[in-house]
C-alpha cells in the first residue's frame, strides 16, 4: 500500500486499497484527477485516430498537388534561413506576397499556390551563397521533399528567357549537373505560375517592391551586363499580367512600393 507522500509525481502505477477509509479519500481523488489529465492529453495531443487521419490526408494532398501548405512552406523557409541567414528570406516573403496579390487580381489563379511557390523559389539558398547552384539545389531539394511543383519553380524562376546561356551569374555547378539542368529547362512548358514568380522575383526585394527597371539596372551595374532579350522579356511579363488583371501592377502593389517612390 502507498499512502500520502509524494504522490504528485506518481502516475501510471497501480494502487491497491485494503479497507479504505475516509483518510484515504484525498489520495484517491488526487490520483483520479491525475489519470483524467493523462487521458485528456492523450486524446487531444495526437492519439485520436481521426486526427492522425486528417494529418495523413493533408500530407497526401501536399504530395498530390506538388507543393506544401502555406504553414508547412513557412516552416521550410524558417529552417532554411537558420542554415544560411540573409536578406533572401525577406525577399522570398516579398515575392510570395506579391504573387498572392497578383494571383487574386487575375481571378482564376490559386492564391495559396502562388504564395507558396513564391515563398520557396529561392529555397536552394539554404545550402549556401551560390549562383546557378541555388537553382540546382532548390530544384533537387524540393523534389526530394516530394514537392515537384515547387521544385519546378526553383528551376524556372531564373530563366525568364528559357535558356541557360542567358543566366546572369556564375555557373558554380558540376558539368553533369549543368547538363541535367539544361535538359530539364528545355523540357519545361512555362505556365502562368512560372511567369508569375519570374515577374515577382524581378520586382521583389528584401525591403519591399522595387521598380523593375531599377532592379534590372542594379543587376547590370553589379554584373556588368543585362541581356537585352531578358530586359524586354521582363517588361513583356509585366504587360502580360497587367492585361490579365486589367490594372497597373504598381497600383495593385502600391503600399509596398518603396524603391519606385524613392526613384520618383
Ligand atoms: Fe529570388
Amino acid at each position: 500500500m502507498i499512502f500520502g507522500r509524494g504522490f504528485d509525481r506518481v502516475c501510471g502505477c497501480t494502487f491497491r486499497f485494503d479497507d479504505p477509509d475516509a483518510e484515504n479519500l484525498n489520495f484517491m481523488v488526487k490520483m483520479a484527477a491525475l489519470k483524467k489529465k493523462e487521458l485528456c492529453v492523450k486524446r487531444y495531443m495526437g492519439e485520436r485516430p481521426e486526427r492522425r487521419q486528417a494529418q495523413r490526408q493533408q500530407e497526401e494532398r501536399g504530395m498530390r498537388q506538388g507543393y506544401p501548405s502555406k504553414e508547412e512552406a513557412e516552416k521550410i523557409l524558417q529552417e532554411a534561413e537558420s542554415c544560411n541567414p540573409g536578406p533572401w528570406g525577406a525577399h522570398s516573403r516579398c515575392v510570395a506576397e506579391c504573387a498572392e496579390r497578383i494571383a487574386a487580381a487575375c481571378g482564376n489563379m490559386d492564391m495559396e499556390k502562388a504564395y507558396v511557390l513564391g515563398l520557396l523559389h529561392d529555397i536552394g539558398r539554404k545550402f549556401g551563397a551560390r549562383h546557378l547552384g541555388h537553382v540546382y539545389d532548390g530544384w533537387k531539394y524540393m523534389e526530394w521533399m516530394g514537392c515537384p511543383e515547387a521544385g519546378r519553380i526553383c528551376l524556372s524562376h531564373s530563366f525568364v528567357c528559357q535558356s541557360l546561356e542567358l543566366y546572369i551569374g556564375k555557373f558554380d555547378i558540376l558539368p553533369e549537373q549543368e547538363k541535367e539542368l539544361r535538359e530539364a529547362l528545355e523540357k519545361l512548358e512555362y505556365d502562368d505560375y512560372d511567369r508569375l514568380i519570374q515577374l515577382c522575383d524581378a520586382i521583389g526585394t528584401a525591403e519591399g517592391v522595387a521598380a523593375m527597371e531599377d532592379r534590372m539596372q542594379d543587376v547590370r551595374r553589379r554584373y556588368g551586363n543585362y541581356p537585352e532579350e531578358k530586359w524586354k522579356r521582363n517588361l513583356a511579363l509585366r504587360e502580360y499580367f497587367e492585361e490579365r488583371m486589367g490594372r497597373d501592377l504598381y497600383s495593385l502593389l502600391g503600399e509596398q512600393e518603396i524603391t519606385r517612390q524613392n526613384a520618383n
